[in-house]
This record gives C-alpha cells, sequence and structure tokens, in this order.
C-alpha cells in the first residue's frame, strides 16, 4: 500500500498544487500518492493560478494537468499525512476532525523546516512573482526534508 499525503491550502491554486508537484518531485511514485485539495470550493475543477504553473514551469515541473478540488472530510481517513500551509487552513480543517487520529494527520508544512514555529507560507494570491517565488522556496525546502523522514 501507497503512503498518502495530502497538501492542503485556501483555494487549491495557488501553494498546495505547488506543494503537490514539488513533494511528488522527491518521491518514489510507486511508495507514494500525493494529492492536493482546498479548504475553499471557489476553484473546484480549475487549473492551478497561471503564477504557480510558472513558476514550476521555471523548475522543470509541469503541474498544469492538476485540477482543483475540495476537501472532505473522508480525506481524514483517505490520507496517512496531511499537511496544511498556513494556520488558517489548520483552523479549518481541526474543526473537521472527529477524533486525535484524524487530529494527530494534520500538520503545518512548515513547522518541517522550523519545527514547532507554526509559520505559515504565505497566501501569495494577492501578491507579485516575487512571493511566488519566496513560496516556491520554501515549499521546496520544506519538501526535500519531508522526502527525507517518508522515505525512511
Ligand atoms: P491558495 O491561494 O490558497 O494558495 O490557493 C488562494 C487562491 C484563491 C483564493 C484565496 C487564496 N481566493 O480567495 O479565491
Amino acid at each position: 500500500m501507497k503512503t498518502k499525503i495530502l497538501m492542503v491550502c485556501l483555494g487549491n491554486i495557488c501553494r498546495s498544487p505547488l506543494a503537490e508537484g514539488i513533494l511528488k518531485s522527491k518521491l518514489d511514485p510507486n511508495y507514494f500518492f500525493v494529492d492536493s485539495a482546498g479548504t475553499g470550493d471557489w476553484h473546484v475543477n480549475q487549473a492551478p493560478d497561471p503564477r504557480s504553473i510558472t513558476i514550476a514551469k521555471k523548475h522543470g515541473l509541469d503541474i498544469s494537468e492538476q485540477r482543483g478540488r475540495q476537501f472532505r472530510t473522508s480525506d481524514f481517513k483517505d490520507f496517512d499525512h496531511i499537511f496544511v500551509m498556513d494556520n488558517s487552513n489548520l483552523k479549518d480543517l481541526l474543526l473537521l476532525t472527529k477524533n486525535k487520529e484524524e487530529r494527530e494527520k494534520v500538520k503545518l508544512i512548515l513547522n518541517a523546516l522550523f519545527e514547532n514555529e507554526n509559520v505559515d507560507v504565505p497566501d501569495p494570491y494577492y501578491g507579485n512573482e516575487d512571493d511566488f517565488n519566496h513560496i516556491f522556496k520554501l515549499l521546496d525546502e520544506a519538501c526535500t526534508v519531508l522526502s527525507e523522514k517518508l522515505s525512511n
């Protein structure tokens, strides 16, 4: 059975599609399944934000085939690890959990880099290219650490 990892943000068009594409590129697809979802439903079935597609492409990753979907409570059962981008996503998901097992699956992705610091991946939706470069770098570093932890 593959280990299943879900990346979650608000819209599932900027941050979590990048996190999905980056982590996928660092893990063996024979052993891992990586997906992403948004807490909101505004961008269901939409492709990632063009700025996320562009920054991914610059780093050799194609995320253009991804399509947005909303987080569903069955994801707590279907995934082994759920990484959220910010504290607001964390609060939204914890409100939907039913037990300790579900709560323990949900983690802030940047705690992989900055342990217990509860740092956000800033929402770049109203930002510029620099903001997308910044989140790419943060997610790439976090996913390197996660891929090493998960593969051991
Ligand atoms: P994301 O960014 O959560 O990183 O996908 C956002 C995308 C869309 C919206 C907010 C954040 N929105 O309000 O539509």
